[in-house]
């Protein structure tokens, strides 16, 4: 007798919501001349998971979150957004990238707008209450008809940030979403992303963080993958079980900055 398995649920069976698996890239450069970046790595994104990804400069860590994106089409193997093969970008996953890419001619809300101008079902009252609402999250309330050049530098992040969240999308990768910030502005917004990781009232429900500043990750996330360089293979993965939120001058915190310090060189 035949016995049929239980339908497939997300949270049932699969552990990850974002895989890349078994990957290849490389780029063409002129003259025949081809980087590889990856040749054949395998990567999950757990539920709900802080993940930190770090690795030397160049292994591929923003090539990475490209794939992941669906912005970079791997030459060989596929990526997985809860199960299912990812061949474009949707709103459910959403990038920040270390340049800034905000429009200059557009004003912050209207920059922040800009994330919902494919959504149909809601209306442009709506549109514009929840790009307010995000706004406001970040501590931008009151900046609203500022333009770009007008912010800072940890503004315009925040702004950036706003524009990703806005979709609210279930993953949120981030590519060294904290260098060239001045240090109080980024304690500010590492504690804005923790805490919105945290509320289960609001998106994302995983986030990834590439970056290079070790106690940085160690204090956010939950999980770390630390690669290889080129062509890059996983080195080592690290589960950081302290409390939050974390104490940047405890021993303990330090152990793993040293573990993650020590994998990495
Ligand atoms: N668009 C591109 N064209 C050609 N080579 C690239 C491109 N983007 C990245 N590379 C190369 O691929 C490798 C990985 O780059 P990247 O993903 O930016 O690494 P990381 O973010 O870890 O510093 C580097 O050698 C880089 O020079
Ligand atoms: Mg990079």
């Amino acid at each position: 007798m035949v016995v049929s398995e239980e339908p497939r649920t997300a949270t049932k069976v699969l552990e990850s919501i974002l895989e890349c698996r078994d990957i290849h890239v490389s780029y063409n450069l002129r003259k025949g001349m081809v980087v590889k970046v990856f040749e054949g790595l395998s990567i999950s994104v757990r539920y709900t998971e802080f993940l930190g990804i770090v690795g030397p400069s160049g292994c591929g860590k923003t090539t990475l979150l490209k794939v992941m994106a669906g912005l970079v089409k791997p030459s060989v193997g596929a990526v997985y957004y809860k199960g299912q093969p990812l061949n474009s970008p949707t709103p459910a996953i959403a990038l920040v990238l270390q340049n800034f890419a905000l429009f200059p001619w557009y004003t912050v809300l209207e920059n922040v707008m800009l994330a919902l101008s494919k959504d149909k079902e809601l209306s442009k009252q709506d549109k514009l209450e929840r790009c307010r609402a995000f706004l406001n999250m970040v501590g931008l309330s009151g900046f609203e008809s500022a333009y770009p050049a007008e912010l800072s530098d940890g503004m315009k992040r925040k702004v950036m940030l706003a524009r990703a969240l806005v979709t609210q999308p279930d993953v949120l990768l981030m590519d060294e979403p904290f260098s060239n910030v001045d240090p109080l502005t980024a304690i500010s917004l590492r504690r804005e992303i923790e805490s919105m990781w945290l509320s289960e009232s609001l998106p994302p429900s995983s986030v990834v963080l590439v970056s290079h500043d070790i106690e940085e990750v160690v204090e956010l996330c939950d999980r770390v993958i630390v690669l290889t360089p080129r062509p890059a293979k996983i080195a080592a993965t690290l589960d950081i079980s302290l409390p939050r939120p974390r104490i940047r001058r405890s021993r303990e915190f330090y152990e793993y900055v040293d573990e993650i310090f020590t994998l990495m060189s």
